[in-house]
């Protein structure tokens, strides 16, 4: 599976449920490189989806045990076993924290946009960089959003 993260410079991802910083480039990347696949969040995630509702145009895997009923475009799991089983292996992990960190051990491919900068923050993903198990597979230049600068890291499991 993949997992697709945007982190700052201490892999800090969320604060008070919400994204550090939307950067509208980034966004149309992870529209490019999730669209047609299935996508695995938490029902916190999927709160900060346009309207809270699942994402257009993929399978939406959403792991809650409180949610009565899913979201239309929605599937509800509330064990990870049940979501294991039907989850292909083209889907991406989109977050939050809780299931990143649920997750990641099944995934082979890691797409991180590294924002350069500190933010506060309360939930983070673990540090690849520090990870022997992951390498850098492409790392792109750095780019610029109404004064943030940001890159692209694509990491791969070492086989
Ligand atoms: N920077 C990024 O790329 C990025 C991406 C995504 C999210 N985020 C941030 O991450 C933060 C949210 O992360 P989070 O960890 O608080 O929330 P989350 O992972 O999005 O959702 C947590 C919820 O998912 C459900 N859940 C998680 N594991 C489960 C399991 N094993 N079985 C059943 N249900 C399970 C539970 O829902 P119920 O309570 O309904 O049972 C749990 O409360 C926000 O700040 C968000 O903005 C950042």
């Amino acid at each position: 599976m993949n997992v697709i993260v945007a982190v700052d410079e201490n892999w800090a991802i969320g604060k008070d449920g919400e994204q550090l910083r939307y950067i509208s480039a980034d966004l149309k990347r992870f529209k490019a490189l999730t669209m047609g696949h299935p996508v695995i969040l938490g029902r916190k995630t999927m709160a900060t989806f346009p309207g809270g509702r699942p994402l257009k145009g993929r399978r939406n895997l959403i792991l809650s045990r409180t949610l009565e009923e899913a979201p239309e475009g929605g599937e509800v799991y509330r064990e990870l076993d049940g979501l294991l089983d039907a989850a292909p292996e083209d889907a991406f992990v989109v977050g939050g924290a809780s299931v990143y960190r649920a997750l990641l051990d099944r995934c082979d491919t890691a797409y991180v946009t590294k924002l350069h900068a500190a933010f506060p923050a309360d939930c983070w993903f673990p540090d690849l960089d520090a990870d022997p198990a992951w390498e850098v597979a492409e790392e792109e230049k750095p780019q610029e959003e109404d004064g943030l600068v940001y890159h692209y890291v694509t990491y791969r499991r070492k086989r």
